[in-house]
């Protein structure tokens, strides 16, 4: 009896330290986001188990999990859904059925998902993408790309750039019946970082003539440079996303080598010859003092230069569109910001909003007190929907 309810004792504590998740005393719906956490840790698990015992005989649990909340593109009573090719990227349209006559918004959407994983497909990005379309009556261009690891930087931004130009093609939007003046870009994450960057791209490219109105950013990725940010230092173990994760899809983003995702850990990833950069993603002057509380700035250090000549790609304003200087910013359009106070990430945003608003771009940041990494799209979530109505309230202002 004794040794059963010992047994018992110890399966019962060591269950509760597995699901225990410290969080934020102002986080909503806190045991609902324990339990999603739960679900995840346990994922990455059993795929870290089935690599292990080798991958050859199991299939990826990760990807399998993925693959299980696609949806395939299903109209309904509102909007056509298709899934067709934008210069041979997979793209699904979402063309809302109501006649008005007049011309309508469109907006090319950027999944999110660390440039390895993610797809249109997803039921969460169908939702919002279906969602944005009906609420706004705009044409919805979800775009694909390819990802990490068999593909690296410049691949996922050229696959967005080439699908976003043939949107922006005359006969195309003739097509759907898309507004040339009124046409946005939105991304989440490493999607966010991806608007940004095309974006950028977009207003300085002479061959496209039609340009964007709106860029609307929720928590992107903007920089890889420095990694000791305040929201680093605060959210390194956010559960939702980890720093061990974001610096490892910036090191897979340029190269599988994991001597770049080493020195990434170490900060020592930037050689001396590059320091001028830091100027781009410096914290200390271009965070409000709300977010500097007490953090101390430290002079950047310096890696070799080996890597940074090997993965270029790694100071390429196409990759961490912060590096752009005052003269590029000045060029683009109206711009919305989405940040989190509880994400590594939220810092990379802020800075980009005080840039822009320094270069005279017309900003709006939406910072969310509870909000953390993940939660524009976790659909079950009350946060979720604050989010997507306060985006599409934007949209429709503004674009
Ligand atoms: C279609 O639009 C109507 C009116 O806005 C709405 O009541 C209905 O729920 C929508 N249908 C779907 C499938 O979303
Ligand atoms: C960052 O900004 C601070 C002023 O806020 C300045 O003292 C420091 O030299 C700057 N560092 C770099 C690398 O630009």
């Amino acid at each position: 009896m004794g040794k059963k309810l010992i047994l018992l004792l110890t399966v019962g504590v060591l269950a509760s330290y597995y699901v225990y998740t410290p969080l934020p005393d102002n986080i909503e719906e806190p045991w609902k986001l324990t339990w999603m956490v739960t679900v995840s840790k346990t994922v990455t698990y059993l795929n870290r188990f089935s690599e292990f015992l080798g991958t050859n005989r199991f299939v990826n649990i990760a990807a399998l999990f993925l693959k299980v909340q696609e949806v395939p593109p299903t109209s309904d009573e509102n909007v056509t859904v298709t899934d067709t090719t934008f210069n041979n990227i997979p793209v699904r349209v979402y063309v809302p059925k109501r006649r008005s006559g007049a011309l309508k918004r469109g907006l090319f959407f950027i999944h999110g998902g660390g440039w390895f994983s993610g797809s249109v497909a997803m039921s969460s990005h169908d939702f919002l993408s279906r969602e944005t379309a009906e609420r706004l009556d705009a044409v919805v261009v979800s775009t694909s790309y390819r990802k990490a690891p068999k593909h690296h930087f410049p691949i996922q931004f050229e696959d967005v750039y080439n699908s976003l130009k043939w949107f922006l093609r005359q006969d195309i939007l003739e097509n759907y019946g898309v507004d040339p003046e009124r046409i946005g870009v939105s991304g989440s994450s490493s999607g966010g970082n991806l608007a940004a960057a095309v974006t950028q791209q977009l207003s300085e490219d002479p061959s496209v003539k039609i340009k964007l109105k709106t860029q609307a950013l929720i928590y992107p990725a903007l920089q890889p440079l420095d990694m000791d940010l305040p929201s680093y230092r605060e959210n390194a173990h956010f559960p939702t996303l980890h720093k061990s994760d974001v610096v490892k899809s910036w090191s897979n983003y340029f190269t599988t080598d994991k001597s770049l995702e080493k020195a990434m850990l170490l900060g020592q990833h930037v050689p001396a010859e590059s320091s001028h950069l830091f100027k781009f993603v410096n914290w200390s002057s271009l965070l409000p003092e709300k977010f500097k509380k007490g953090h101390i700035y430290n002079r950047p250090i310096h890696g070799s230069s080996d890597l940074a000549k090997k993965y270029p790609g790694l100071l390429d304003v196409r990759a961490a569109p912060l590096l752009a200087d005052d003269t590029q910013l000045r060029g683009l359009p109206r711009t919305y910001v989405v940040t989190c106070q509880y994400d590594i990430l939220r810092d990379d945003g802020i800075m980009y909003v005080t840039r822009l608003q320094n270069a005279g771009v017309q900003v709006t940041h939406n910072h969310v007190d509870d909000g953390f990494h993940g939660a524009f799209l976790l659909l079950d979530f009350k946060i979720s929907y604050r989010i997507i109505n306060h985006y599409i309230d934007w949209l429709r202002e503004n674009l």
